[in-house]
């Protein structure tokens, strides 16, 4: 696989080091990285198969996945520049620009491209990313393309593409939401007497190790609720309270409240 990123910020620079550090599963045989100021990425040329360049028809010409990451305000500008250079028998689009649709895409380079668009989060820097993707009707057969790379830095789910604003709700503001829960009990440790270190170590590996245990038994989270809340024990105690508190309701209140908000924009 040729592989082109067009816009190595913040997240085509961790797509490219996912790449690079995977690249016998991807078998990435080269990795055009493009930006217009190149000083960032130049440690990078040491690897063999990376090529810098700002020249983008470059990068798509000696590519057959182009991995569109520039900011959406930037993507309509890049699509004009490259549409030249699409060649529709030999080019999957992947995008990763928030909130652009694959419609407007497919309006500068034509209907006749392949087409996918994915919706990773920050945790992608650490290789634990949940990414969304969804594909137009000619991309369908390519979306293992996209699963490959993007499973490389986490997991994947395929979705329809009008899930895609719900899913940068849960996925990519929920790891917002996920902080505060890890703020919130670190806060509640350090009242219990924890120095705030501490308490955030145990905060954080408390989150891991509940998320591990679903994700290892596949169980329902009231299952694994179940085995630690003793009857007439604590943890039913402080768990009740924070429902009294609303809990759950604040926080499916606040996903919609993103949502509302999403669509908005
Ligand atoms: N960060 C995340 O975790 C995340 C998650 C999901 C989706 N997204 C989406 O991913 C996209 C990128 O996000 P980001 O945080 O990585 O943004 P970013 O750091 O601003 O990266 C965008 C990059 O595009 C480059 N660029 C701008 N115009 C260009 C052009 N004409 N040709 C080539 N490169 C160009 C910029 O570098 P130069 O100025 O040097 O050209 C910049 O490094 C956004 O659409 C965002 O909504 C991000």
């Amino acid at each position: 696989m040729k592989i082109g990123i067009i816009g190595v910020g913040n997240l085509g620079y961790s797509i490219a080091l996912g790449i690079m550090s995977e690249k016998k599963e991807i078998r990435c045989k080269s990795l055009y990285l493009t930006k217009r100021h190149l000083n960032s990425l130049k440690h990078l040329e040491k690897a063999s198969m990376v090529k810098i360049t700002n020249d983008n028809k470059r990068a798509v010409r000696y590519s057959d996945v182009i991995i569109l990451a520039v900011q959406p305000a930037q993507l309509k500008e890049v699509l004009e520049e490259i549409k030249d250079t699409i060649n529709p028998k030999k080019h999957t689009i992947i995008s990763v620009v928030s909130g652009r649709k694959i419609k407007e895409i497919e309006s500068v380079l034509g209907a006749d491209v392949k087409v996918i668009r994915c919706m990773p989060n920050t945790a992608i820097s650490v290789g634990q990313s949940m990414t969304c993707i969804s594909a137009n009707g000619l991309a369908k057969k390519d979306v293992t393309v996209a699963k490959t790379i993007f499973n490389a830095l986490g997991e994947t789910l395929c979705i329809e593409e009008d899930l895609m604003q719900a899913a940068t709700v849960v996925c990519a503001s929920g790891i917002a939401f996920w902080m505060r829960l890890i703020r919130a009990t670190t806060q509640g440790a350090v009242q219990l007497g924890f120095h705030s270190d501490e308490a955030q170590q145990l905060s954080m590996q408390t989150c891991l190790g509940a998320a591990s245990l679903l994700i290892d038994s596949r169980n329902h989270p009231e299952q694994e609720i179940d085995k630690v809340t003793t009857p007439s024990g604590c943890t039913i105690e402080g768990l009740n309270e924070m429902e009294h508190q609303g809990l759950s309701s604040s926080l499916i209140q606040g996903i919609v409240a993103s949502f509302k908000k999403l669509n908005q924009i």
